[in-house]
């Protein structure tokens, strides 16, 4: 882990609401994580994520066998998504769960509840995994060392998105023999994604070659140190040639405060235009975990493009989810 990224998850955890609360039997604190949960790429060994992508293609979410009858997932999300939370909730569903969404308006959230007290309440409703979207790094984390079931990373601040590396890798591996050697340009606001992260922790392990894209704002020159074999660029035009994937990441406004950008100027310097696509690979693929801003990180062109699989790998997240919460929860054939 670079300093950088631990110093985010220390700050950012140390900001959480850590309580003594309501606890009882479940909070004993055994500070040992249970082994079916995800909660990054980083410490994932290769040979766990390559088992949990082959398992993931023997899911079929029109026809899934039903193992998770009786289990009960809770969605607990503090931050906005639609894609992450409609897939693992389709995902959870089609092998025979019951789902609980739980948001962080109209929840006691909203009344000062911490993020444990929460953990320990929806354990008390007879949880058997926790799926959590939290905007401080080192939540998931959080619930994980104080619950005895497992919690599922579904992005976390600043810190990892493991589930959306897992889905991109499986739809790369759609289109693409393998992903060792293989150049992928990720272009953006890499300095707030979490996406960037847990990509470059999945694709250095199995031997690609990343280049980071952005300004100075969003790209600072540690983020090299990551992981083997990236590297950094502020040319977009060098980053995309020869790629044989091209990701456009969304420049976070949300995360923006203080910072000096212009995004006229990000437009001309970043946009992934067909112009700037052409100089990819003839059989390059275009990737974007969503959600896309079309006209700003890249034009409406390039995201209907036939290069595109931005539905695809929207697409993919249900099999992928699915394989993730059956190992979750032991059921993992
Ligand atoms: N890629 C992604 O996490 O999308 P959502 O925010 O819609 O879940």
């Amino acid at each position: 882990m670079d300093d950088e990224t631990k110093g985010v998850l220390l700050s950012a955890t140390t900001k959480l609401k850590v309580q003594p609360g309501i606890a009882g039997a479940a909070a004993r604190q055994s500070r040992v994580v249970h082994r079916g949960s995800l909660l990054g790429i980083e410490h994932m060994p290769a040979s766990e994520i390559a088992s949990l992508l082959a398992l993931a293609r023997r899911m079929n979410p029109a026809k899934a066998r039903p193992l998770l009858r009786g289990k009960k997932v809770l969605l607990l999300f503090y931050e906005a998504s639609t894609r992450t939370r409609s897939s693992f909730e389709i995902a959870a569903k089609s092998m025979g769960a019951m789902t609980t969404l739980v948001l962080s308006s109209g929840s006691s959230i909203e009344k000062g509840e911490s993020l444990l007290d929460t953990g320990y309440t929806l354990r008390a409703v007879g949880a058997d995994v926790i799926v959590v979207r939290h905007p401080h790094a080192g939540a998931p984390l959080l619930m994980a060392k104080n619950l005895d079931i497992p919690v599922l990373n579904a992005g976390d601040g600043m810190h990892e998105h493991p589930t959306q590396a897992l889905l991109d890798a499986y739809t790369i591996l759609q289109h693409k023999k393998t992903l060792k050697g293989l150049q992928v340009a990720i272009v953006g606001d890499i300095y707030h994604s979490r996406v960037a992260r847990s990509a470059c922790y999945l694709l250095s392990k199995f031997g690609a070659k990343v280049t980071l894209c952005g300004p100075p704002e969003l790209l600072p020159e540690i983020a090299a140190a990551l992981a083997p074999g990236i590297q950094i660029t502020r040319s977009a035009e060098d980053a995309i040639r020869g790629a044989d994937v091209v990701t456009p990441l969304r420049v976070q406004k949300e995360r923006l405060a203080g910072l000096k950008i212009s995004l006229q100027d990000y437009i001309g310097r970043y946009q992934v235009t067909m112009q700037r696509l052409k100089l990819a690979k003839r059989d390059a693929i275009l990737m974007h975990p969503g959600p896309i801003i079309r006209g700003l990180e890249l034009t409406s062109e390039v995201a209907d493009s036939p290069q595109s699989v931005i539905v695809e790998e929207v697409r993919n997240g249900v099999p992928v989810r699915m394989a993730i919460l059956a190992r979750a929860l032991g059921k993992a054939k």
